[in-house]
């Protein structure tokens, strides 16, 4: 069978590890016998560069005609001033909202190889298997009112944390069915306390829960759950929150796995069916990192973990998406980390982006 993927390489550290991933899923189509076309086309600050927009017209066109999308990272520094209006980050919001991926799966899994090599006790972190719905599409990210003004009395800017009940609905789901295929704990994340918005997420999350009577629903406030995640993370399942919420608590929980360059994420607009597949967006959870781009240092594991999710969740080709995680598993197992991951112990293996993909994607059984 033939698939099409779309390659938004993008900024800073995207070509490198996008092309990693591109290299393990060739290798996945030898070994199993599909053809993968992938087409590249242009977002973020490259973008902008050669059309002058983030996200110009034929890329959104490409990714609609697309199987999967597979996306690097973005952002450069030469767009921080904050003056400027076309920023790299604009193309990846208005990909995900034209996309309608409103579901952002994000799995914290820690490798045991690693555990010893955290800025955490072994013991916090060892066995740690989560998993983050991030709402995606909606949320202070995308919310109305959003601008900046000036007043007689100084300037002023708004941000607004809006949800309609639908939009809260539909993500509350995707955590309960996600909750189900595993140990059936949901844990919603909001400030319930404090905010209008997570009053109306608390209420209608409660009122999904009545057709998952099989999964265990609680309710975190987001700055206990940024504690707890340090403190005993090991007691979550599954974790459906608000856009920025979810920003930031992934990055947090970057952490427990060693290094944002060992997360990846899929963004949906909807859990398949067992056996089924849906379109998505797969991108790692990290940033463009400026400062290592172009050093063949970047740990490309997060990209090739999220050709496994592209696999399983979009192609649904659940063997090939084990085989890729299981790879990984054994590269980490055989001592090979990079820089980000090297850790103490003595045994390790230092390499670079490329010399960790290509052991990757060797690693790979058919
Ligand atoms: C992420 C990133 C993006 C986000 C940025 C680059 C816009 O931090 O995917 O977590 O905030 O969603
Ligand atoms: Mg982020």
């Amino acid at each position: 069978m033939t698939y099409k993927i779309a390659l938004l390489a993008g900024d800073g550290i995207g070509p490198e590890v996008t092309a990693q991933a591109v290299l393990v899923l060739e290798q996945i189509g030898t070994l199993y016998g599909h053809k993968f076309e992938i087409e590249p086309a242009l977002i973020g600050g490259v973008a902008i560069d050669r059309t002058g927009v983030a996200l110009p017209p034929e890329t959104l066109k490409l990714a609609k005609a697309s199987d999967a999308v597979l996306l690097g990272a973005v952002g450069d520094p030469r767009f921080d001033d904050p003056k400027v209006s076309e920023r790299p980050e604009k193309g990846l919001l208005a990909i995900r909202k034209h996309l309608e991926l409103f579901a952002n799966i994000r799995p914290v899994k820690v490798y045991d190889e690693l555990a010893h090599d955290t800025v955490l006790k072994p013991e916090i972190v060892r066995g740690i298997d989560l998993v983050f719905v991030r709402e995606l599409t909606s949320g202070l990210y995308f919310g109305k009112p959003k601008k900046r003004w000036e007043t007689t009395s100084g300037r002023k800017a708004v941000d607004s944390m809006y949800y309609t009940e639908h939009e809260i609905e539909r993500v509350a789901r995707v955590g309960f069915e996600l909750a189900r295929l595993r140990r059936k704990k949901l844990t919603s994340v909001d400030k319930a306390n404090v905010l209008e918005s997570s009053r109306l997420w608390r209420q209608v999350t409660i009122e999904a829960a009545k057709d998952f009577p099989d999964v265990t629903l609680e309710h975190l406030l987001v700055d206990t759950c940024a504690m707890s995640l340090i403190r005993s993370p090991r007691d979550f399942d599954v974790l459906v929150t608000e856009n920025t919420f979810g920003d930031i608590l992934t990055d947090e929980a970057s952490v427990l796995a060693g290094s944002m360059g060992m997360l990846p994420s899929a963004s949906l607009a909807g859990i398949p069916a067992c056996g089924t597949c849906t379109f998505g967006l797969f991108e790692p959870i990290h940033g463009s990192a400026p400062t290592i781009a172009g050093k063949d240092i970047a740990n490309p594991i997060a990209t090739i973990l999220t050709i496994a999710m592209l696999l399983r969740y979009s192609l649904a080709l659940e063997k090939e998406a084990a085989a890729v995680e299981c790879a990984v598993s054994n590269v980490l197992k055989a001592g090979y980390r990079t820089c980000d991951i090297i850790g103490t112990n003595a045994g390790a293996k230092q390499v670079g982006t490329i010399e960790m993909g290509s052991l990757i994607a060797k690693a790979l059984k058919g």
